[in-house]
């Protein structure tokens, strides 16, 4: 998608330098900057500090993380224990594991002077794919879109938490790409931007790119949402997930789970949009999903541009107070309304979920 007019994907290699190249999602929307990764290291301390986020894009960087490391060191000790510290580097999100466990299987007969061009290979086939996936969701999803506006004739307004947008995959989105696809086809539409604290990736980043991509949209607090679907001006909802069970339970950012219940009593489609990769068919139990827990100086402090342009960071909580910051939430399956996914749209359950995927 673009910015400032120009194409771009979130993650991409300098074929001359051995590069693997990101736009650095810490320092936007006030400074975009585009940072070189030339170490494994480098990758693991992006995943952790959040330079790239979201659930495809972190299996993505988990990728080309693998192809730095082969590029230092062709030792299969130094490969296992850099595939292990990129899968800890962030808990949630089952997308990180499955790359790295598709990277590992596929490097697995290799001989080592064939190791960086199959890993090369594969983690720019994990990115496509994943392109191709979540375009197809935007296809899949632009019909719910349509559909509604057959009905309505007017504008289409769509609320949306955190970003699961193109900046959190390798392009388009999994929430925001049957936004796009429906704003290229000329469907009128409105995007009610959930704030999301404490990191703000709905201000920051979901707000940002639709700006960019010139969808209308409006930034609230995450405790606007419910009384906007009382007054009727939320048609649905669609979010993205960083794991969903094979039961149809959806694990996405903090927060999901309340803007679920409000959809729920105000008879509000919620939709979930998610590629293949994300979903986890081992864990049944949602209480078994390991929920990231941050720092919580994420929330005690905020950062911001003042008047002069400079970007500082201010403590906004008591000196003394203490603060919780859980990442992630679940919303049962039985609030969702349907799950969108590459190969179609289906009920959150179990057997809708084995039938799509053939399991
Ligand atoms: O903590 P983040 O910013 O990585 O969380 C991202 C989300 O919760 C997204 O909704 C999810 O990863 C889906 S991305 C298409």
């Amino acid at each position: 998608m673009k910015i400032e007019g120009k194409e771009y994907r979130t993650i991409w290699l300098d074929e001359k330098n051995n590069t693997v190249k990101i736009i650095d999602q810490t320092k936007l929307p006030h400074q975009f900057i585009i940072k070189d990764l030339k170490t494994v290291k480098d990758a693991i301390n992006a995943i952790k500090t959040m330079e790239v986020r979201g659930a495809p894009l972190i299996g993505g960087t988990a990728a080309y993380g693998i192809v730095l490391a082969i590029l230092e060191n062709k030792d299969l000790d130094f490969i296992k224990k850099s595939s292990e510290e990129l899968v800890q580097s962030r808990p949630t999100a089952i997308n990180l594991q499955w790359a790295v466990h598709r990277m590992n299987n596929k490097l697995s007969m290799i001989n080592s002077s064939d190791l960086f061009d199959v890993a090369l290979k594969e983690a720019k086939e994990i990115c496509d794919e994943d392109v191709g996936f979540c375009e197809n969701i935007g296809i899949n999803g632009l019909k719910i879109i349509e559909e509604i506006y057959n009905k309505k004739k007017d504008t289409v307004n769509i609320l949306t938490h955190c970003n699961a947008g193109w900046l959190a995959t390798i392009n388009w989105g999994t929430a925001t790409s049957p936004i796009y696809h429906a704003h290229k086809k000329g469907i009128p539409l409105h995007v009610w931007v959930d704030e999301t604290r404490p990191r703000n990736q709905g201000a920051n980043l979901t707000s940002y790119e639709l700006n960019e991509e010139e969808v209308p949209n409006t930034i609230i607090t995450d405790n606007t949402g419910g009384l906007l679907m009382q007054r009727g001006e939320v048609d649905m909802c669609i979010v993205g997930t960083d794991r969903t069970l094979s039961t149809g339970d959806v694990c996405n950012k903090i927060g999901t789970y309340l803007k679920a219940l409000a959809a729920y009593d105000n008879n509000i489609p919620f939709y979930v949009a998610l590629p293949s990769t994300t979903i986890d068919w081992n864990i049944k139990n949602y209480k078994d999903i390991p929920i990231e827990e941050r720092n919580s100086e994420e929330l005690s402090h905020v950062e911001g541009k003042d008047d002069e342009g400079n970007i500082k960071k201010i403590l906004i909580y008591p000196n003394k107070s203490k603060a919780k910051n859980l990442a992630f939430d679940i919303t049962p399956a039985k609030y969702v309304t349907g799950l969108i996914t590459e190969k179609g749209i289906c009920v959150a359950s179990e057997e809708a979920l084995k039938k799509m995927f053939n399991k």
